[in-house]
C-alpha cells in the first residue's frame, strides 16, 4: 500500500467515525532516542511517532528530561512553561521544556531530582520517579496547550495514565482523552505497595482490588494500563498471543485472554534514515546490497577494534587465495536473563569449535556480566565481551558480524535483529515472539530465508543452529543470496504508523 492510499484510508476511517480530521496523539515514553536510551522502547518512540506524523497525523512525544538528554540537547530546548505538583505531602517542581526534532515536537518533563540520575533507579524508589512522571503529564496537558484525542502510553511507567484519567479527571478537558497501552516488555510490570502509591496520588482505596489495579499483593502499574486503557497492544503479532498463555503472560494472561479481541500485535519497525549501511558515519565504511564490499572492511575493523584473530572460516584452506577469515557472531544486547545469555555461555566453547568469533556488546546483570568477562578471558582472541552501553560500536557490530545472535527466552519484538538485518547480517534467533515474525529461517530446498532460528531454549538447539549458518558461510553463494535476502527486508515504520493510526481512529 501506499502512503498515499494509507492517507485516504485513515482519512475514510476518521470519517466514518464523525471526524473530519485525524485524531491528535502524545505519545509518551520513559526513553526516547536519540535523547535517552536503554533498549527498544526509546527505538520506538524516536521513530513511530515521526511515522505517524508523515501518515498526517499531529502525533507529538512527551518524556523525562533525562540527564544524558540535557547533556546533548539542553541548548536547543525552549521552555514552555513550569509549575509544581503534590506528590503525597511534597510539592514538586515540573519544567516542561520543548525540543523540534526533525518534524517531531518532544515535550521534555524537567525536575533535577527525578531525571538527573539514572534513566531507572531501580527499586521501591522507582515507584516515586514515575508517578511523578505520570502526574506530571497529566497536569502538563492543558497547561501546554495540547490537549490530544489519543494519549498513547508504553509499559508501566505511563500505565497508571488510564486510570488516573477516569478516576481523578472526570468531567474534566482530561476526561475525554482515550488512552491506548502498548506493551514492550511484560516482564516489567512497576509492582508496588499500595499504601505507598496511594499516598503519593491520593488513589481511591477501592482501586485496589483485582478488577483493577490489584495482583499477587502489590500495586502493579501496567495491570491497571491493561485494565483501564481503551486500546491494548504489544509490539508483535506473535507475542500478542504468547501473553494470553501462563508461560508467557507473567501472571496477567488472564486479561489478555478477555481482551483477546482488542488486543492487537503491532510489529515495530525500524529508523531507516539512522539505521543505513550508504549513510552510516559511525562504521568505517559505507556498503549497500549492490556492492558489499564495504562490509568486508567493516569486518576487518571491528575484528582489529575488539583485539579478535581474524583466523580462517573451518574447512578453508589457508593458502588457497579463496579462503575467508573465520565467521564473526556478533550480540548487541541488554544482558538480563530475558536474553538468553545463560545459553550463549554454556554454547560458547562449541561455538569456538566450529570456528567463530564472538563479538559482544552488552550491559545489565553484573553476575552475567562477569560470566561474560571470563569467557573473553578464556577464549582471548576469539571472544570479545565489551561490558557497557556504546551506540557506535553497536552499529560496527551490526555492519562488521556475518551473523547476529538472538536467543531469547522471550522477546515482544526484537530490534536489533532487524538492524542486523539492513547491515546484512544473518539473524541466529529462538523461534519466539517478534523473532518469528521478523525472520524467516534459511530454508535449504527453496533457498528462502533471511537467518536462521531454533525452537528451544536449550544450548544444543543454539549450537546446532550456529552449526547450520557455518556451513552456510561455507558455501559462499548460498551465504550471499541470503544477505541479498535480508537486506532487501523493509522493516521501515510506515506500515506500522499506518496500524497505530487505525487503532487510534478505532478506540475514539
Ligand atoms: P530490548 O528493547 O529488549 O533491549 P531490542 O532489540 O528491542 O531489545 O532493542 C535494543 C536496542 O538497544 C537496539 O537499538 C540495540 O542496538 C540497543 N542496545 C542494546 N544494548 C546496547 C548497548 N550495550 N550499547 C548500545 N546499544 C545497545
Ligand atoms: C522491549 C522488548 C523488545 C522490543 C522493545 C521495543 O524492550 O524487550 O523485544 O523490541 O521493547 O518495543
Amino acid at each position: 500500500m501506499t502512503r498515499q492510499t494509507m492517507k485516504r484510508r485513515l482519512l475514510e476511517a476518521a470519517a466514518a467515525k464523525g471526524r473530519g480530521v485525524l485524531p491528535s496523539a502524545l505519545f509518551a515514553a520513559a526513553e526516547c532516542a536519540p535523547l535517552s536510551k536503554t533498549g527498544g522502547l526509546a527505538d520506538v518512540a524516536g521513530a513511530l511517532p515521526a511515522a505517524l506524523i508523515d501518515l498526517g497525523f499531529d502525533c507529538r512525544v512527551i518524556t523525562p528530561f533525562h540527564r544524558a538528554a540535557k547533556e546533548k540537547y539542553g541548548a536547543r530546548t525552549e521552555h514552555v512553561c513550569d509549575f509544581n505538583i503534590g506528590l503525597g505531602w511534597r510539592s514538586q517542581y515540573v519544567g516542561i521544556e520543548k525540543l523540534a526534532l526533525g518534524k517531531t515536537a518532544i515535550y521534555l518533563v524537567d525536575n533535577e531530582y527525578y531525571f538527573g540520575s539514572s534513566i531507572y533507579w531501580g527499586g521501591a524508589d522507582e515507584g516515586e520517579q514515575y508517578a511523578f512522571f505520570q502526574r506530571a503529564v497529566l497536569e502538563a496537558m492543558p497547561r501546554m496547550g495540547f490537549i490530544p484525542d489519543i494519549l498513547h502510553c508504553n509499559d508501566w511507567h505511563t500505565a497508571l495514565m488510564p486510570m488516573l484519567i477516569k478516576a481523578q479527571y472526570y468531567g474534566t478537558p482530561l476526561g475525554n482523552v482515550k488512552t491506548l497501552l502498548t506493551i514492550h516488555n511484560l516482564h516489567f510490570q512497576g509492582k508496588f505497595d499500595f499504601q505507598y502509591i496511594q499516598g503519593l496520588l491520593g488513589l481511591d482505596g477501592g482501586l485496589y482490588s483485582p478488577r483493577f489495579m490489584e495482583a499477587f499483593g502489590c500495586a502493579n502499574f501496567l495491570k491497571s494500563g491493561c485494565v483501564f486503557a481503551d486500546g491494548l497492544s504489544t509490539v508483535s503479532p506473535t507475542y500478542a498471543r504468547e501473553i494470553q498463555t501462563p508461560e508467557l503472560g507473567e501472571g496477567l494472561e488472564g486479561i489478555f485472554h478477555e481482551r483477546q479481541e482488542g488486543l492487537k500485535g503491532i510489529l515495530n519497525g525500524i529508523d531507516k534514515r539512522h539505521f543505513n549501511p550508504k549513510t552510516d558515519s559511525r562504521i568505517p565504511a559505507r556498503f549497500s546490497a549492490a556492492d558489499l564490499s564495504g562490509k568486508a572492511l567493516c569486518k576487518t575493523a571491528l575484528l582489529e577494534e575488539l583485539g579478535l584473530e581474524p583466523g580462517f572460516a573451518l574447512g578453508s584452506d589457508p593458502g588457497a587465495e579463496s579462503n575467508r577469515a573465520a565467521p564473526v557472531i556478533g550480540m548487541v544486547s541488554r544482558i538480563t536473563a530475558q536474553k538468553g545469555f545463560d545459553l550463549v555461555l554454556a554454547a560458547l566453547p562449541g561455538l569456538i569449535d566450529l570456528g567463530y568469533r564472538v563479538a559482544l556488546l552488552g550491559a545489565g546483570d553484573p553476575e552475567l556480566e562477569n560470566a561474560m568477562r571470563a569467557a573473553e578471558a578464556k577464549y582471548k582472541g576469539h571472544v570479545c565481551a565489551y561490558i557497557g552501553y556504546n551506540e557506535g560500536l553497536a552499529n560496527r557490530i551490526y555492519a562488521g558480524s556475518d551473523f547476529f545472535l538472538m536467543p531469547s527466552r522471550f522477546e515482544p519484538c526484537g530490534i536489533s535483529q532487524m538492524l542486523a538485518m539492513r547491515y546484512g547480517t544473518l539473524p541466529i534467533v529462538r523461534e519466539t515472539g517478534g523473532l518469528v515474525d521478523t525472520v524467516t529461517p534459511y530454508n535449504q530446498f527453496t533457498g528462502e530465508g533471511t537467518g536462521f532460528s531454533f525452537a528451544g531454549a536449550d544450548a544444543d538447539e543454539l549450537y546446532s543452529a550456529c552449526a547450520r549458518a557455518a556451513a552456510v558461510y561455507a558455501e559462499k553463494e548460498v551465504m550471499e543470496k541470503l544477505i541479498q535476502n535480508a537486506m532487501a527486508m523493509d522493516f521501515g515504520f510506515t506500515g506500522p504508523a499506518y496500524e497505530y493510526g487505525m487503532e487510534y481512529i478505532e478506540i475514539l
